[in-house]
């Protein structure tokens, strides 16, 4: 097991665009492996590289329900080839942001072409849950937070309620 720290908001790092996977080497096998172990642990339905610290085009996505078995997608250089006209909301939240839920509208199907955790182009339609989840954690990799659809004001008042948080958490009376 290898539970890696999430980053929050506001380190800039979120910000940043992440980079396509060239091959994948046992580099990658690792982090995907430090993915999936993070993302259980905090009981996370998705989960970007870029939220452990890594800048690489990785997502993992389960949105499987507590009593069925576990369905893991790897999605490695995702990339959204067609969007529904037909939207769908759901109130998001996001491991990097504590406490947060914003409604988002968005494509209610979408089709994705990615690679596989063992090399192989794979091309995959979805829906419901599952589409709102890809379309959230591949905004990740460019950068892309769920804050980023409020207004400046609110965004700043949510970054500085959480830095508060942040603050608050390190100060130890003894
Ligand atoms: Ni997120």
């Amino acid at each position: 097991m290898s539970i890696k720290e999430i980053i929050t908001v506001p380190d800039p790092i979120l910000k940043k665009i992440s980079s396509p996977i060239e091959k994948i080497n046992v580099n990658e096998k690792k982090l995907i492996k430090d993915l999936k172990d993070t993302m259980y642990d905090a009981n996370g339905i998705g989960l970007a590289a870029i939220q452990i610290g890594i800048p690489k085009r990785i997502v993992i996505v389960d949105v499987s329900k507590k009593d069925e078995k576990r369905n893991l997608h790897c999605l490695i250089n995702p990339k959204i080839k067609k969007f529904s006209d037909v939207r769908s909301t759901y109130e998001e939240g996001c491991l990097s942001i504590p406490n947060t839920f914003i409604q988002i509208e968005r494509p209610k199907e979408i089709e994705i072409e990615y690679i596989n955790e063992n090399g192989k182009k794979n091309t995959m339609q979805c829906s419901g849950l599952l589409s709102t989840c890809i379309q959230h954690e591949v905004q990740h990799c460019d950068g892309i937070l769920i804050i980023d659809y409020l207004s400046k004001l609110k965004k700043d008042l949510i970054i500085k309620k959480i830095s508060k948080e942040i603050s608050n958490n390190n100060k130890i009376i003894v």
